[in-house]
């Protein structure tokens, strides 16, 4: 299937690792020109350089999201390269922690991190897709937006906020050719999660090969019909969907990638 995405630009915002890289790396496959982005430059360089070396198109940026001059220097590097006509929000981050030690700071942070981060881009590079007449902006969100878990209560929200700021973006880009939509993963066996499933499956006894582990795991942090965790090349076919304008008629909507874990919500 032709995505018709040939010649299209896009910035997916943390895209030096996990899932942000699978979709940059699936964009690229699709003939985008991609803005490989992260706040550590090798990182970011290194997943720039393996698209290079299979014949797609890149370029980095750099900077911290969390903040404004940070996000003015992403905003600028990445439209040096051209204007960007698909924004992916992507880039944030999680910390293991309960309802007893997330600090009143800790959920200021990560609101600036999770949410503000996206924002920031979104007024930096929606704009110019106006006036061009079309344009993408994808959020990634998650399940637990809409059903939150005791844990992370902090990162919770901010995926709810997310989810809630992207169809308030449908409702202002009205008539634009500009959409802007959800993909929200269930769990997603990116490193972080193999080495902490890793790590605690011996207390947890969920067996001692990594299909046996990956089995038990996926049964008890977040059952879902298929039973296993999610793929990050599964999210990023969502994004490629999205982004294509295949999606022309899709804006406002959330797109769950997560096998079936949430239900009956939007
Ligand atoms: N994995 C899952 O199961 C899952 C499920 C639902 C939603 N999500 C969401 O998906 C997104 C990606 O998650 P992931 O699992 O792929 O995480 P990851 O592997 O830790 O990657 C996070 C990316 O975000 C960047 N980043 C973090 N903080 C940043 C900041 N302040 N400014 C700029 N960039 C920043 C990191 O870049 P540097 O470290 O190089 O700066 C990295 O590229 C997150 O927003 C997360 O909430 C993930």
């Amino acid at each position: 299937m032709d995505m018709r995405l040939t010649g299209k630009r896009a910035l997916i915002t943390g895209s030096s690792a996990g899932l942000g890289q699978a979709a940059a790396l699936m964009l690229a496959d699709e003939g985008v020109e991609v803005v490989v982005h992260g706040r550590d430059e090798a990182r970011a360089t290194a997943v720039a350089e393996t698209i290079r070396s299979s014949g797609g198109r890149a370029d980095v940026a750099v900077g911290d999201l969390a903040d404004d001059e940070g996000a003015d220097a992403v905003a600028r590097e990445a439209l040096a390269g051209g204007p960007v006509d698909i924004l992916v929000n992507n880039a944030g981050a999680y910390d293991h922690l309960s309802w007893a030690d997330a600090t009143p700071e800790v959920w200021a942070r990560a609101y600036e991190t999770n949410v503000i981060s996206g924002v920031r881009m979104i007024q930096r590079l929606v704009p110019q897709m106006r006036e061009r007449g079309w344009g993408r902006v994808i959020q990634i969100g998650g399940g637990l937006a809409t059903q939150p878990i005791a844990a992370l209560p902090h990162y919770n929200a901010t995926l709810a906020a997310r989810h809630n700021l992207a169809v308030s973006l449908a409702r202002e880009l009205k008539g634009s050719g500009v959409t802007s939509n959800v993909v929200a993963p269930g769990a997603i066996l990116v490193d972080a999660l193999k080495e902490l499933l890793t790590t605690v499956a011996p207390a947890q006894g969920w067996g001692t090969t990594w299909e046996e582990i990956e089995h038990a795991a996926a049964e008890d942090w977040g059952s879902n019909d298929i039973g296993r965790f999610g793929r990050p090349e599964e999210i990023a076919a969502a994004v490629v969907y999205l982004a294509s304008p295949h999606a022309d008629y899709v804006s406002g909507a959330t797109l769950r990638v997560d096998g079936g874990t949430i239900r009956n919500v939007q």
